[in-house]
């Protein structure tokens, strides 16, 4: 299949890009760099993406960008965004609305109305837990009524009703609803990057809030299959799936497993909370069980270790490259 992937350069979607070049679809990534939250996290993803056969690069972007040979693919996984609910309040509202919605509504309306005879590709977009505000007492549902509490929620919610709109005039389109997501190449600006960067360097871990809140932190592996597996199923138009683990932890929780694996016990520095920021998220996954026959398979201590081995390996690599440096400067 020829496959758009948007947002290629991101956490997630650098990931899936791999992901579906490896099972030999013909993967156009593209992205717009300069709009990234964390540019040099962006660049590292899009340089490290240009070594893998399968995949052509393209810069474009999708809130200014010319689409239309983007309608030219079978699939398009949208996953181009600017996320995060903290960085969305002030100025970050309209990065927010830019990058989410006018970008979301451009790209609908490209693969909407293909060139000449072509049939729209399907599409896959990415949404967010956030829309749900915080779950209650029992997992949230794709039924559950939509509750943001923040700029980024609401273009996240805004995203899903353009979606459903281009839905009815019978573009083909599924959203997927994913849940706090961890793992290699997570970004920078969330929690389990800047605890572990933190613990790795001897510095208290930032917490935002008292650490009570909890979150179904949902491993990157299990997003791409998720995200793999809507992509290559002919599911119903129109349908909403939550991606995300079925526990919920607290921040607080996760911290504990962080120190074992870091070996040190964890000293916390806290900082104000985020307004908006959920106290709890919690999924419901059983529509995407039914219908994808996907759950996730990643538990939280494992998918941590996975992710502290991520950095480890990233501060070994920089400490090599400055040893090289200092090496080639000294004299013959
Ligand atoms: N990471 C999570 O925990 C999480 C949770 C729920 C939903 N999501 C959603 O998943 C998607 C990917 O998230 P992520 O964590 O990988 O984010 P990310 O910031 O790592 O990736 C997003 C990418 O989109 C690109 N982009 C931004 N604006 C663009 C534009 N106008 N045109 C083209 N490219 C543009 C950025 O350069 C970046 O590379 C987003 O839609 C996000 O809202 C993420």
């Amino acid at each position: 299949m020829r496959v758009v992937v948007t947002g290629a350069a991101g956490f997630i979607g650098s990931h899936v890009a791999e992901a579906m070049a490896g099972t030999g679809h013909e993967v156009l990534a593209v992205d717009a760099l300069p709009r990234a939250a964390s540019p040099a996290a962006a660049w590292a993803n899009w340089s490290d993406l240009s070594g893998h056969t399968g995949v052509v690069r393209a810069e474009i972007d999708l809130a200014t960008g010319d689409l239309a040979g983007l309608a030219e693919a079978d699939v398009v996984i949208h996953l181009a965004g600017r996320p995060g609910v903290r960085s969305s309040w002030g100025a970050g509202r309209a990065d927010s609305e830019r990058d989410n919605v006018t970008a979301t509504r451009r790209l609908l309306a490209a693969c909407a109305a293909p060139a000449g005879s072509r049939r729209s590709p399907r599409l896959v977009v990415a949404s967010s837990s956030s829309v749900y505000g915080s779950a209650g007492g029992r997992p949230s549902t794709e039924r559950d009524p939509l509750r943001p509490a923040s700029p980024y929620a609401a273009a996240k919610a805004e995203m899903e009703r353009l979606t459903a709109l281009a839905v009815r005039q019978g573009l083909p389109a599924v959203v997927l609803r994913f849940f706090s997501v961890y793992g290699p190449r997570q970004r920078p600006d969330m929690a389990f990057h800047r605890f572990i960067e933190a613990g790795l360097h001897g510095r208290p871990l930032p917490v935002l809030g008292d650490g009570g809140q909890s979150r179904a932190f949902t491993h990157v592996s299990d997003i791409v299959a998720a995200t793999v597996a809507a992509a290559t199923t002919d599911l119903p138009s129109g349908t909403v799936l939550n991606v995300g683990h079925p526990e919920h932890v607290p921040v607080r929780e996760a911290i504990e497993v962080l120190g074992g694996l870091l070996g040190v016990r964890p000293s916390v520095r806290h900082h104000a909370a985020v307004p908006g920021d959920a106290a709890r998220t919690w999924a419901d996954p059983g529509e995407a069980a039914r219908l994808l026959g996907w759950s996730a398979r990643v538990g939280l201590a494992e998918g941590l270790a996975d992710q502290v081995a991520w950095h480890r390996g990233r501060a070994a690599e920089s400490t090599a490259r400055a040893a090289q440096a200092v090496r080639a400067e000294q004299p013959a």
